[in-house]
């Protein structure tokens, strides 16, 4: 690719990353439409038809799944592509070296949030299409349709319903499912996942009465709401051995195998390097039966995501806060159900809350976990073209992020998920100065085309050999 290329291949991706499309946030949900309609103009010029805004019944005013299709010959295969278009939330603000939705390159990574997770595969999908187009004229030897989600990253409310809408069924037919939000092992060695968890994701909330109290006058006779979370918090996870304390919440995990625990073994990782990625963090911590790979994409897991309640300013003030609160949530093994998980949480925490305090928990939101089948050529397929753009072998690596669609896509639409994606842990996903290497993110593009001229190659060696 000339640098001219490269040069306006990066403004286009800008432009994107520009808008500020945090679904997480009400006050950004024109962003979140914005970088809606910017993709779909990019459709449109690919030449995609059918391209509409698809709202699960009553799901209306959340973010539209935007759907496209490209069917030149329905004798052709047919490839089915995910993407989500939101971003995460960028505080701390104060913590970026620059800002967030003005993306600069620093030592050839793109910085800005998005830049990773996910604007990076959308556009790379788009971009290696552009290309494919030239070579291929006016029809095409694979089908596309393209679905791509703008709540992915706040719980993915109206996809979930979509999916599970009887024509969605209908509509997404199609040979694989390619989910584009996943990871590589590390900045040069890229990765196939075959696994990821799901999640269940909770509120506490602590009230004492109407307002806030004297410790002087008050303390010592009344329960105080942050005392009684904490205590709540310590019957949840044990600090010192790892494990979470919820009865029965591990009652449907299934087993690292042995075979599984050589496999994650050789997935490129050093307790060093993760460490580094984690921020220089003090030291690895977790279940002390796993080793610290298996617990980051093999075990479940608690953490809480944020506690809040009474005073946090300088300088201090006694007082008996009225409230506390804490948003946690749990990464679950495929096997583990976020519906069971709910029931279990739902009945645990009113019988270790305290009486002096009122406690209130509320369900987020819940996702399942994901396996998928190595064996198919699809799978195949994708090692080449990764192997041939990369010039190593891709691993095959079980991640510790969620995907709620893609197990939707297994049970709903009963096409099988292909997990790909160049995210790294330090790219900074989700917290502040996200970042994106530049050459990771053109030989992506490069392997998306290899992956499309297998796939249109393998079609016709079929249709060869049945003439
Ligand atoms: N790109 C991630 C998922 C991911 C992370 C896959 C790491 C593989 C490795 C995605 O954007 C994400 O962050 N998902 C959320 C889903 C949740 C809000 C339901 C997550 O995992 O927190
Ligand atoms: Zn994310």
């Amino acid at each position: 690719m000339t640098d001219e290329k490269k040069q306006k291949y990066l403004e286009k991706f800008f432009e994107l990353i520009k808008i500020p499309s945090i679904s997480a946030l009400p006050e950004h949900h024109g962003d979140v439409l914005r970088a809606a309609e910017f993709i779909t103009k990019e459709l449109e010029a690919l030449g995609f038809k059918n391209i509409s805004y698809k709202y699960a019944k009553g799901h209306e005013d959340m973010a539209p799944v935007i759907y496209a299709e490209r069917i030149d010959d329905p004798e052709n295969p047919t490839i089915i592509v995910y993407c989500h278009y939101d971003v995460q939330p960028v505080d701390p603000i104060e913590n970026w070296t620059s800002d967030p939705f003005n993306p600069t390159i620093v030592d050839n990574y793109i910085l800005a949030r998005g830049a990773s997770d996910s604007k990076s595969h959308i556009m790379a999908q788009l971009f290696a299409l552009q290309e494919l187009s030239e070579e291929w004229g006016e029809k095409w030897p694979v089908n596309i349709r393209f679905v791509m989600e703008g709540q992915e990253e706040s719980g993915g409310e109206n996809i979930e319903a979509w999916m599970k809408e009887p024509e969605t069924k209908e509509l997404l037919k199609g040979d694989v499912f390619v989910v584009n939000d996943s990871h590589f092992a590390t900045e040069t060695i890229p990765a196939i996942t075959y696994g990821l968890r799901g999640i269940a994701y909770f509120q506490i909330n602590v009230r004492l009465g109407s307002t806030d109290l004297h410790s002087g006058e008050f303390g010592g006779g009344i329960l105080n709401p942050i005392n009684a979370l904490a205590y709540i918090l310590t019957k949840l996870y044990d600090v010192e051995t790892g494990k979470v304390l919820i009865p029965g919440f591990y009652g449907d995990v299934i087993d690292v195998s042995e075979e599984e625990r050589a496999n994650l073994a050789k997935v490129p990782f050093t307790e060093e390097d993760f460490l580094k990625d984690a921020g220089s963090a003090r030291s690895v911590w977790g279940d002390t039966n796993y080793s610290t790979k298996e617990r980051i994409s093999a075990r479940p897991t608690f953490d809480a995501n944020g506690i809040w309640g009474g005073f946090s300013g300088n300088g201090a003030k006694t007082i008996i806060p009225n409230e506390a609160h804490v948003k946690f949530s749990t990464r679950l093994v495929p096997n583990q159900k976020p519906e069971k998980i709910k029931e279990l949480v739902m009945n645990y925490i009113p019988q270790i809350a305290p009486k002096g305090v009122e406690v209130e928990v509320e369900y987020i939101h819940g996702g399942n976990g994901i396996m998928t089948d190595v064996n198919s050529p699809w799978v195949q397929m994708e090692k080449e073209a990764l192997e041939e753009v990369y010039g190593v072998e891709p691993v095959f690596d079980r991640g510790g992020g969620s995907i709620p669609l893609s197990a939707l896509i297994q049970s709903e639409i009963g096409v099988e998920p292909l997990l790909i994606g160049i995210i790294v842990a330090s790219d900074n996903a989700h917290a502040p100065n996200e970042k994106v290497h530049v050459d990771r993110f053109f030989k992506y593009i490069e392997s998306r085309k290899s992956f499309y001229k297998k796939a249109a190659k393998v079609r016709k060696n079929q249709q060869n050999q049945q003439v």
